[in-house]
Formats: C-alpha cells, sequence, structure tokens
C-alpha cells in the first residue's frame, strides 16, 4: 500500500492583505509525480517555497509524512530543491557540485564518493566527475543540478520549472530523463511548470491553480476528458469553448443552443444541473469531418459547415469551420486525410454528444 508523503490542509498565504495561496487541500502519495500548474503569479513557487520551508504559511498546515512541518526548518526538511536558474558553483568540478550537500552533511568522504557516483550514474552523467560547468552543455548542466539535489537521497524533490531555460528539443528530451529518474529512485516529485505539456507528459497527477486556488486536481487524461471549468478546459489542451443556453433535458440528453446563434446541439453529460449549464467545451479532434459515406447511423450533431482557414499543424491541420449560425468551430483533422481542403469548401461535422463538456459558470 502506498502511504500518503505530503499532506496540504488549508495551507495559506497572505502578503500584506492579499492571499496569494488560498486554503489548499492536497495529499500526495509516496513515489507520486505530482505537478503544480498554471499561469503566472497564480502561486505556485509561494505553494513550493512553503512545502520547502522557505516561506511561513499564514495559516494551514503542511504534514510530511504524517510529521507537521511547522517550525521545521528548511535543511532539516529531507527536501532536494532543483530551481530554473540551478546556478551550479563554476570554480567546483561536477564531482565536488555533486557532493556538495553531502559534504554539509558531514558524510565522510567514501560515503560522499559512494553516492556522487550513483546520482550522476542516475542521470546518465557517468565519466563526466572532472569537469567544470562550463564545460558543460545546458542539459549536462541541468542533470548536474539535478544529482545535486538527489544524491543526499531527499525522500521528496521539488522542482520550480527546472527546464525552463533550455530549448524545446532538449527541454523535451530531459522530460522523459526526468521521469525515468523518478520513476527508478521512487522520489515524489512536486513539479511547478507553467507549460501544460510538460505538466502532462510527465505527471501521474496534475494540480492545477488559478489565481491562487486550486481549479482541478487529476490524472492528465481525467483534466483533458473531464474539465470542470473553461479555465481548464482551457488550459490543458486545446478546446472549442461556447457561451450555451439550455433549452431542455430528456433522458440525460440535454439539448442546448449556443447562445444567440440558434445553434442547437445536443450534450450527453452527467453534470452539470440544468440550471448550471452556462458553458460547452469541444475538443477540437471530437468535431469530426464526416464523408458522405461514413455518415454516422444515429444522425445526432451534424453541422454543414464551410471551411474558414486551415492551420497547418504537421501530422494535423486544425481546420475553422464556420456554420451559418456564425459558429466557429475548430476540428482538427489528420494532415493526409485532409490534404485536398481548402478555405471556402464545403464539408459536414459531427459531434458525438457525450464528447461535449457542459460546464458551469
Ligand atoms: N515576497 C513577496 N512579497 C509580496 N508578494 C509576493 C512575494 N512573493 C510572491 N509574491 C506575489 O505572489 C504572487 C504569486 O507569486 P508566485 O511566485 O507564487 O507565482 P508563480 O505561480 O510561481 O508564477 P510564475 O509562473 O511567474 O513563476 C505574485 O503576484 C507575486 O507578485
Ligand atoms: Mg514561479
Amino acid at each position: 500500500m502506498t502511504s500518503t508523503d505530503i499532506e496540504l490542509v488549508k495551507l495559506s498565504k497572505n502578503y500584506g492583505s492579499t492571499p496569494i495561496v488560498r486554503a489548499i487541500d492536497l495529499t500526495v502519495p509516496q513515489g507520486e509525480f505530482v505537478s503544480i500548474l498554471g499561469p503566472s503569479g497564480c502561486g505556485k513557487t509561494t505553494t513550493l517555497n512553503m512545502i520547502a520551508g522557505f516561506t511561513a504559511p499564514t495559516s494551514g498546515q503542511i504534514r510530511v509524512r504524517g510529521v507537521d512541518q511547522n517550525g521545521v526548518p528548511p535543511e532539516k526538511r529531507r527536501v532536494g530543491l532543483v530551481f530554473q536558474n540551478y546556478a551550479l558553483f563554476p570554480h567546483m568540478t561536477v564531482k565536488q557540485n555533486v557532493g556538495f550537500g553531502l559534504r554539509m552533511q558531514g558524510k565522510n568522504q567514501a560515503d560522499i564518493d559512494a553516492q556522487v557516483k550513483k546520482a550522476l550514474h542516475s542521470v546518465h552523467l557517468d565519466g563526466f566527475e572532472d569537469r567544470y560547468p562550463k564545460e558543460l552543455s545546458g542539459g549536462q548542466q541541468q542533470r548536474t543540478a539535478l544529482a545535486r539535489a538527489i544524491a543526499p537521497r531527499p525522500s521528496l524533490l521539488l522542482l520550480d520549472e527546472p527546464l525552463s531555460n533550455l530549448d524545446l528539443k532538449l527541454r523535451e528530451a530531459m522530460r522523459i530523463e526526468l521521469k525515468d529518474v523518478q520513476r527508478e529512485l521512487g522520489i515524489t516529485f512536486v513539479y511547478v511548470t507553467h507549460d501544460q505539456e510538460e505538466a502532462m507528459a510527465m505527471s501521474d497527477r496534475i494540480v492545477v491553480m488559478q489565481e491562487s486556488v486550486i481549479a482541478q486536481v487529476g490524472t492528465p487524461s481525467e483534466l483533458y476528458s473531464t474539465p470542470r471549468s473553461t479555465f481548464v478546459a482551457d488550459f490543458i489542451g486545446k478546446s472549442n469553448i461556447f457561451a450555451v443556453t439550455p433549452t431542455r433535458a430528456e433522458a440525460g440528453i440535454h439539448h442546448i443552443e449556443i447562445s444567440g446563434t440558434g445553434l442547437e446541439l445536443l450534450a450527453a453529460s452527467p453534470e452539470p444541473d440544468q440550471t448550471e449549464i452556462a458553458y460547452c467545451s469541444i475538443r477540437p479532434e471530437a468535431a469530426r469531418w464526416i464523408e458522405g459515406r461514413s455518415r454516422p447511423d444515429r444522425p445526432l450533431n451534424i453541422l454543414p459547415v464551410e471551411i474558414n482557414k486551415i492551420v497547418n499543424l504537421g501530422a494535423y491541420l486544425e481546420v475553422w469551420c464556420r456554420h451559418q449560425s456564425d459558429t466557429v468551430i475548430k476540428s482538427l483533422i489528420s494532415a493526409a486525410r485532409g490534404a485536398h481542403l481548402k478555405p471556402g469548401v464545403n464539408i459536414e461535422l459531427t459531434i458525438e454528444p457525450a464528447a461535449i463538456k457542459l460546464l458551469s459558470k
């Protein structure tokens, strides 16, 4: 059975009278890779700094393996840290950098050497012991910083946008490496990022933050398939989001009108209540292009549209389609299948009622 590693209970932080983090509740099991994802300024770093012990909460509790951390200084928390500007010591070799925390802990040289070797092996830097930071690439420097953080064998690693200084290719490669290292070591990772792709690619669970509160917590696929607000639907992946007016409901099917357009759609959704429905979210891949012969048996939500614009995404096309009601819906179509599509061409889209997510205000 996995045990609980971190528990945040009604954790809050104010600066002056401004709430920066408001009553956050979160439980992280041992060995989980959890990301805190949200736009700039929503309180991610502040939350991480409270877990690390650098920032005192205004109220609420942080428990690590059941122990209240109130009053426990950062160096006693057995927490490793990796930050965006990971600041390796330039005058120290890789080996000295990675051994730094262990020397601070007063370990003997034989133990330091063994733990440094192991940490460097985990990040695939065997043989780099005697290099200086300036002799390393950006990715190697970042891996050295990671090795430095894991060498003292923390049970918990806090990472604050550790990849944001790297170029896209390297960032993508490092995502996979970080996830592999985490899995191999079984360390709990709390990973802060504002990059939703990064969070989706690595996390067991994602905590989406919005203006100092948690908007939603879930696995990447839960957040993608069942966003609970327009904010989450928009922040995780792409979505067509429309203000809607519910007209009637029968047998679990909601009839909704895209507000002010007269366009009616059928949505099969258990929640929210009819009275609460204010928006709908439709993923572009759920707005499927049908050609005459592949018409669905149940002719639900069939929309004749005219192509307005085509954005080439490489393997896929994002096709902007305008319905006569003036509603524009983006549809994702494979580039091979849509090769002959052009602006001005009329096509039909279909949307499964279950793929229309209804959202409250
Ligand atoms: N020491 C401080 N004193 C006053 N306000 C602060 C302090 N630290 C942070 N803030 C404010 O708290 C808010 C949240 O900051 P935080 O650094 O947690 O955001 P973030 O989500 O990490 O953003 P980013 O993605 O830009 O790093 C910001 O509006 C910031 O200006
Ligand atoms: Mg930050």
